[in-house]
């Protein structure tokens, strides 16, 4: 039987890569297209190198429609898994212009095609950010969204909202996926997180730092009401997020969803604090990391876990990578870059 063939938008980034790994595993036909904005072409060649198939790849930037068009006169697809997108929470404060043209106008012209053309299939990357502080914890699918705190997390709640209303509309069948804090990279070493200029991220900070690229670590705040002060988030390792969209995008193919728009948390339902990461790091490293305690970082949030009950039973999918070995894949990566 011929393969299915899935286009992955930002497939040459951190989480699009690792999801093209495993969609060629899983035994589909990938084509990428990316503007390489914030990555490297060097990632297909690592990509090959971990699976053996050297996916199609189209350089494309999604904000020019008649590029985006011509693309999809050009090929066949079975279904589309959208991750390209800017993705600095600080930088969208600084240029939220920049990401409300590229986040949305790209997938506008997306959704445009997939409605001229009939096609289905959408696997939409959005973030546990769209819940701001949640109120409760575990955050579940139905927690309230409140205002973002961000451009970026402005645009993923826009961005559902853009998808329900296109699917209620066109009959596109298509399911979000809520991430909570991705981090780590794939056991070949072979690819993991880039991150082009300073981190804004912790992880990559942390790595950076234990490897004697970064001064000292700082850690913003410790006067959240959590059990030492530091902010908790749900560090999921990429691998397992990226399996949660092949079991999200079969889900589709197969025809099991019980509405046209679904949206999953995708986390591991653990919270840990900076202090707990910290230690957890010095642990698999045998680094001692050079951190200090400053203030808080506008915009941050005390508290974000995820409920993945429903994306446990529905996706048939969960979490099998422990804190400690997402920690380690990172840190194996960050050593590899020099
Ligand atoms: C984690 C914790 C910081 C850096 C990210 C993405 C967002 C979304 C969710 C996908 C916070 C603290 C950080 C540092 C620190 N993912 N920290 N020192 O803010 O939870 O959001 O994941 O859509 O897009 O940005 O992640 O890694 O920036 O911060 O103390 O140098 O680490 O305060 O508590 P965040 P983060």
């Amino acid at each position: 039987m011929d393969k299915k063939k899935i286009l992955v938008t930002g497939g040459l980034g951190f989480i699009g890569s690792h999801t093209v790994v495993e969609l060629q595993t899983a035994g589909f036909d990938v084509v990428i297209v990316d503007d390489l904005s914030n990555t490297s072409i060097t990632v297909l060649k690592s990509i090959t190198a971990i699976t053996g198939i050297q996916p199609e790849f189209t350089q494309l930037d999604l904000r020019i429609k008649k590029d985006v068009t011509a693309f999809f006169n050009n090929h066949t697809i079975d279904g589309l898994i959208h991750f390209a997108a800017f993705k600095a929470v600080g930088e969208s404060v600084q240029n939220p212009l920049d990401y409300y043209e590229n986040n949305l106008t790209s997938l506008v012209y997306l959704l445009q095609e997939l409605k001229e053309r009939k096609l289905d299939h959408f696997i939409f990357s959005s973030s546990c950010t769209v819940y701001g502080q949640a109120d409760q914890l575990p955050i579940t699918e139905n927690a309230p969204i409140k205002p973002a705190e961000s451009p970026y997390g402005n645009t993923k709640q826009i961005g559902e909202e853009i998808i329900n209303d296109s699917c209620n509309a066109y009959g596109i069948n298509a399911i979000a996926l809520r991430y909570f804090n991705p981090i780590g990279g794939h056991e070949s070493i072979e690819i993991g997180e880039l991150p082009l200029g300073v981190p804004q991220n912790l992880i990559p900070f942390i790595t950076q730092t234990a490897a004697g690229i970064r001064e000292e670590l700082s850690v913003f705040g410790d006067d959240y009401p959590t059990v030492d002060g530091t902010a908790v988030r749900d560090y999921i390792h990429v691998v397992d997020l990226a399996k949660a969209h092949i079991a999200a995008l079969e889900r589709l193919l197969n025809k099991k969803n019980d509405t046209a728009f679904e949206c999953y948390n995708v986390g591991t339902g653990t919270g840990t604090s900076v202090l707990e990461v910290i230690k957890a790091f010095e642990k698999v490293s045998g680094k001692t990391l050079n951190y200090k305690i400053v203030d808080r970082r506008a915009g941050d949030i005390t508290a974000a876990y995820a409920d993945t009950t429903l994306a446990n039973k529905a996706l048939q999918w969960k979490t099998t990578h422990t804190l400690e070995e997402a920690l380690l894949s990172a840190w194996q990566w960050q050593l590899k870059q020099g």
